[in-house]
């Protein structure tokens, strides 16, 4: 485990394209392993929870390869897929630290005519939940065991499905990503519905590919496929959850001003630049665009004073992944910022309401924890100390990010753990802050 300091600094300027979305890396793999030909990945993320899901792909039978793109740290990536009904050889798969991976996968495997995998990772992922899709996989006929009947090892053995229709009790992209994969497979159509919106890439993704993929008011409507087309080249935009620290970092941070590039704007992903922009904060949206089939912009940040604010309801899953930034942002604003409907925060890498807390808390914030999520009263600013990171990326990120906001600087423990999303994190801030 490797410790960073992070002291007062800035201000944030310059330009940077964050690392490639992992949401929709992750699904690129898994769609063009699932396609029937080669299919080119471009602007792979190339980080630790992405590798883990190449490596399952190229265990299941898929041909991967992996370049980068000339004079760039960008990776191209060459799956020859194995086809819908592909996977056959019976392995065990080490998902590592992904919990998109881990809830996927399940989905395609549990289909298959013939075979069993077992799906198991490191030790946070031994403590996140997998009957949110063994249950629902298991009404379409699945047979799966997970120990304790929740948690990984997942056992999975390859049987037939039929379409069901399913009420998702939470709001889960993982879950619902999970089931569609299901559906390709199953006899029938699969009603998935959607307590609230989550994000839609593998539903984008899959249409694309040729499959039949429907929004039907809350319902996500999927129909069976035989194959797949995915397109080829894949090309991955930049990360949201990547950008968000540059994001929050600027906001706080006076004099900076801050251009990301290339950032996917799917509306499904932006709720952090709402909740930014009712705090105050300085964000211009430009030049927006589209590539593979995803909306992106250039995002421009400069500093401004934040006001406090509530968030809750239908906000939280767009959301989900830069509540704890919101967290910190609170403890600069004016004001007693309230985070509620957000209790799955406690089953991300870690329990992200006692980590957020416990960290914030550390460097002098004003938090208290909820069942659901936080309350925190703003104070303008952070002392600084020691954080523990708890192995969660996230947080590794965030205490680097309170660090520089500080008065005393920050001791980030356990910082190696940012590698699972974003291994060039320091590397990119040290260079907007031009050093
Ligand atoms: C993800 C969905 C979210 C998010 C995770 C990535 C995805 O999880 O927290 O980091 O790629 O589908 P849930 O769908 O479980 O909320």
């Amino acid at each position: 485990m490797s410790s960073a300091r992070f002291d007062p600094s800035g201000p944030l300027r310059g330009s940077l394209r964050p690392p490639s979305d992992k949401s929709i890396s992750h699904r690129a793999a898994l769609i063009a392993a699932m396609g029937e030909g080669k299919t080119e990945i471009e602007f792979y993320l190339d980080a630790a929870d992405t590798r883990s899901t190449l490596a399952a792909v190229a265990a299941l039978g898929a041909k991967v390869t992996t370049d980068r793109l000339p004079g760039t740290e960008l990776l191209v990536v060459n799956v020859e897929g194995i086809g819908m009904r592909g996977p056959s050889a019976p392995v065990e798969i080490d998902v590592g630290n992904a919990g998109t991976l881990l809830r996927l996968l399940p989905g395609w495997l549990a289909g298959q005519e013939r075979g069993s995998w077992t799906l198991d990772g490191d030790e946070s992922i031994r403590r996140r939940p997998v009957d949110r899709v063994a249950t629902p996989l298991s009404e379409m006929g699945a047979r799966l065991t997970a120990r304790e009947g929740h948690l990984p090892p997942l056992d999975i053995e390859g049987t037939d499905l039929h379409g069901i229709t399913y009420e998702m009790p939470i709001a889960s992209a993982q879950v619902k990503s999970c089931l569609i994969f299901a559906a390709l497979l199953a006899e029938g159509e699969t009603r998935i519905v959607e307590p609230l919106r989550s994000r839609d890439h593998t539903e984008r993704m899959l249409e694309a590919a040729g499959a039949s993929i429907q929004r039907d008011g809350d319902a996500v409507v999927v129909g069976p496929a035989e194959l797949l087309e995915p397109q080829s080249p894949l090309i991955v935009p930049a990360d949201i959850s990547s950008a968000a620290f540059f994001i929050v970092a600027a906001s706080l941070i006076t004099d900076s001003d801050v251009v990301l590039t290339t950032v996917n704007v799917n509306p499904t992903r932006t709720g952090l630049l709402r909740i930014l922009e009712r705090m105050g904060a300085e964000i211009a949206v430009e030049a927006e665009d589209e590539i593979g089939g995803e909306p992106i912009a250039i995002l421009r940040i400069r500093s401004a004073p934040l006001q406090a604010t509530d968030v809750g309801g239908a906000e939280v899953p767009l959301a989900i992944d830069e509540l704890p930034l919101v967290a910190l942002a609170a403890c600069f604003a004016e004001g007693t910022t309230t985070i509620r409907d957000a209790e799955e925060l406690r089953r991300k890498e870690s329990d992200r309401i006692e980590t957020v807390t416990a960290a914030l808390r550390a460097l002098g914030g004003k938090v208290e924890p909820t069942a659901d999520g936080m309350v925190i009263e703003g104070t303008g600013g952070l002392r600084g100390g020691t954080i523990d990171s708890h192995g969660d990326h996230r947080i590794a990120m965030l205490g680097a990010v309170a660090g520089l906001a500080s008065t005393e600087g920050v001791e980030v423990q356990g910082m190696d753990a940012a590698a699972v999303s974003y291994p060039g994190f320091e590397a990119d801030l040290a260079s907007l802050l031009g050093s």
